[in-house]
């Protein structure tokens, strides 16, 4: 059936790239993008701004029930209506996000809201994270599980932070990564894993176009 409106979801580690090809792919299919690590990123953001400790689970529970997020069409993030696009992209916020996400409760909270967005698009949805195909959309049309290698991981990084003029040393981008995965990966809930049903793809030696394509014609197949 031609033009049936997929569910995608692209899962993998940080920095493999996901966020930019997710975005790039649903303005191809002209489908909703649904960036749910800038959804965890607000949480982060607002414990890091209101100096909520990281390992009082109540009170991110409580700012996970409180907080208002929205995700613009342009891929503008907002947190109660402030538009915090790069802050939550900052080093102070990436190094307490893993922690700050980890909370069974306040999980629970984030899947509900994600799945009521997918529910509300009019339009097929590319969300991309870490348990998307494995908890959040277990019924996803077509499911991606996206790696790169380490080093190419750290130098993309590098190379955007460079970009945007923050300049943080190579080696403490490779440690933050490294961490980030561990905890990722050992998280008691939510935790990063590949679906039995998803597709691995390595982009570690492609081009963003390159990744963008290669899924994009994996969706025409089931379209
Ligand atoms: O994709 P990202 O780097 O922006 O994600 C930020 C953090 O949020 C990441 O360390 C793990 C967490 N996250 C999560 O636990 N579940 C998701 N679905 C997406 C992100």
């Amino acid at each position: 059936m031609k033009n049936k409106k997929l569910i995608i979801a692209i899962d993998g580690p940080g920095a493999a790239g996901k966020s930019t090809v997710a975005k790039k792919l649903a303005l191809k299919l002209n489908y909703t993008y649904i960036d749910t690590g800038a959804m965890y990123r607000c949480l982060a953001l607002y414990v890091y701004e209101n100096k909520i400790a990281i390992d009082d689970v109540a009170s991110l529970v409580d700012a996970a029930q409180k907080i208002e997020i929205f995700l613009d069409k342009d891929g503008k993030v907002f947190l109660n209506g402030k538009d915090v696009t790069k802050e939550i992209r900052s080093v102070e916020v990436t190094k307490i996000v893993s922690p700050v996400s980890s909370p069974k409760e306040v999980r629970k909270l984030f899947v509900s809201k994600q799945r009521k967005l997918v529910n509300e698009s009019i339009n097929g949805v590319v969300m991309d994270g870490r348990d998307i195909g494995t908890v959040v959309l277990p019924h996803a049309d077509l499911k991606i599980f996206q790696i790169a290698s380490l080093e190419a991981r750290v130098q993309r990084r590098y190379l955007e932070n460079k970009s945007k003029g923050i300049d943080v040393p190579y080696e403490e981008i490779k440690n933050d990564i490294a961490q980030r995965d561990y905890l990722d990966i050992h998280k008691d809930f939510g935790a990063l894993k590949k679906a039995d049903d998803a597709i691995e793809f390595d982009t570690t030696n492609l081009t963003i176009d390159e990744a963008v394509l290669w899924i994009y014609n994996k969706a025409l197949e089931l379209m």
